[in-house]
């Protein structure tokens, strides 16, 4: 099989948010997972777990969503500022009826932005909150003059304002975010993203709450009712193996189950076509972006954990989730502005897990550091036919082509020739990762049995590279011609 890519040619940029990450107040994520807080014995900077940091940064995280999800529509910010011993409680229904003592709020969640020198995608309340609160938010957050939430701002300790790139205007108001029929959310959308004004010149990139899955409906009705006044209209869509009653287990799982995961990974391809294809007709020099804020494996919480917690493990099935669906989002590249996975630390498709001091970077985390070349470069076309249980994507950055291979088969080796339109001169850096079994993965006993290692099984003839691509495997290679 012969994949010729046109390397002369210039392609689409891949915008690196699409790298993006979702944090909620739900479960483990917040607290325990990104914020101890600054008396743990956990090492910590102000509050902020110093590892879970550290490997954030080295996968270049570019923005981080929060603080929901569902629980963004029952959020009420000023729960969350000022003193922590004076700071309302509240009961969070939606995650395991715990009680939220608020001590992440805003200033923490900014500190967190600054520490993982990322951007920062709030997600404001329209479900339960009113116009007048999220436009406070809004002032309180952007506003460096005189104003009596830039004041109350200082009087909490933060002089300057802070920078906020994107902000969220509801979440899944189909659902736990008010149960609204489109044309109603539309009518809101428009009044509430009124009040999120622009303080100061660096622009505020307001996202609309967008549809469930393939209700095209609702991308339909906003688009025609609302669309020259977002930048973005968001996308949720999770892998659910069994469907959305039985899920499937994250550990315990058949081939079938496996294949059946994949095919469903692959079915964003069809979603982000069909969206795109709606949006077009009202948006024909695609200025909206497409902003796939929640994707990601949804299976059963592990046996013995809080179910509203959503904790599972994450095997090298999730590495081909992660790698199918990353493919996926170069190919839209043009209208697939920003995407978060879902979520960090502790949920769902999680980048780490961590119990107590411990944590482990799963294989999930792998694959957005073996793709983290990908961001800002440019995607490269190619022509040609593979096997059904391979995905691909390239792109080029500056003198450098960036190859990355997934094949998602249970067995055997696939060979693939590339052939370029120029000589390759040198392969800088080849490396991977891949499953000794369908569900291998890291634990906390076993923090390294999936991890990046180089790879070598590949040969450069002039302009022609083959590289043998292992089962349940992801690698990247970075080719200078
Ligand atoms: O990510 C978990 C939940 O999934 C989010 O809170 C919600 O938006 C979605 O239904």
């Amino acid at each position: 099989m012969t994949i010729n890519i046109q390397n002369t040619k210039s392609g689409t940029p891949i915008s690196k948010y699409i790298y993006g990450h979702f944090s909620e107040h739900l479960g483990r994520c917040i607290y325990e997972g990104l914020y101890v807080g600054e008396d743990s014995p956990i090492p910590n900077k102000n509050g902020m777990r110093t590892d879970v940091v550290e490997a954030l940064k080295n996968i270049k995280i570019p923005v981080l969503r929060w603080p929901g999800g569902c629980f963004a529509d029952e959020y009420h910010w000023k729960d969350g500022i000022g003193p922590k011993e004076n700071r309302k409680t509240m009961v969070n229904t939606h995650w395991g009826g715990v009680t939220e003592n608020n001590h992440f709020g805003t200033h923490e969640f900014f500190e967190l932005i600054k520490q993982l020198e990322c951007d920062a995608y709030v997600n404001g309340n329209v479900g339960s909150g009113t116009v007048q609160e999220m436009s406070e938010w809004v002032e309180y957050i952007t506003m460096d003059g005189i104003s009596p939430m830039a004041d109350l701002r200082r009087e909490n300790g933060h002089e300057e304002a802070w920078e906020m790139k994107f902000f969220g205007v509801g979440n899944e108001n189909w659902g736990c975010g008010g149960n609204m029929r489109p044309e109603y959310y539309a009518d809101l959308y428009r009044r509430y993203q009124t009040y999120v004004r622009q303080y100061g010149d660096k622009k505020i990139y307001k996202v609309a709450g967008g549809a469930n899955v393939d209700d095209y409906h609702w991308t339909e009705t906003l688009m025609k009712n609302a669309h020259w006044l977002m930048d973005g209209l968001s996308l949720h869509y999770y892998v659910h193996p069994k469907g959305w009653e039985e899920k499937g287990s994250a550990l315990e799982f058949d081939e079938t189950e496996w294949q059946v995961t994949c095919e469903k990974a692959a079915y964003m391809d069809e979603l982000l076509t069909r969206h795109s294809a709606i949006m077009d007709q009202y948006d024909p020099e695609q200025r909206v972006g497409i902003i796939v804020d929640e994707w990601g494996t949804w299976f059963t919480a592990e046996p013995g954990t809080n179910p509203g917690f959503l904790y599972q493990q994450n095997t090298i099935r999730d590495a081909m989730v992660a790698a199918i669906t990353l493919n996926i989002f170069h190919k839209h590249a043009k209208r697939v502005h920003m995407a978060n996975i879902a979520q960090t630390v502790n949920v769902l498709q999680a980048m780490i897990l961590t119990d107590g001091e411990q944590m482990v970077k799963t294989p999930s985390y792998h694959v957005f550091d073996l793709y983290k070349v990908h961001q800002d470069a440019e995607t490269i076309d190619s022509h040609g036919t593979s096997s059904d249980t391979i995905t691909y994507t390239i792109s080029k950055k500056e003198d450098t082509i960036h190859l990355s291979v997934c094949n998602f088969a249970t067995k055997g080796t696939e060979e693939l020739f590339f052939s370029f339109e120029t000589a390759i001169n040198e392969v800088k850096e080849a490396r991977y990762i891949v499953g000794d079994k369908m569900n291998a993965h890291n634990d906390f006993d076993h923090p390294e049995d999936v991890v990046i290692q180089d790879f070598d099984d590949y040969s450069i003839n002039d302009n022609q590279l083959t590289v043998n691509v292992p089962a349940m495997s992801v690698l990247t290679l970075s080719l200078v011609g």
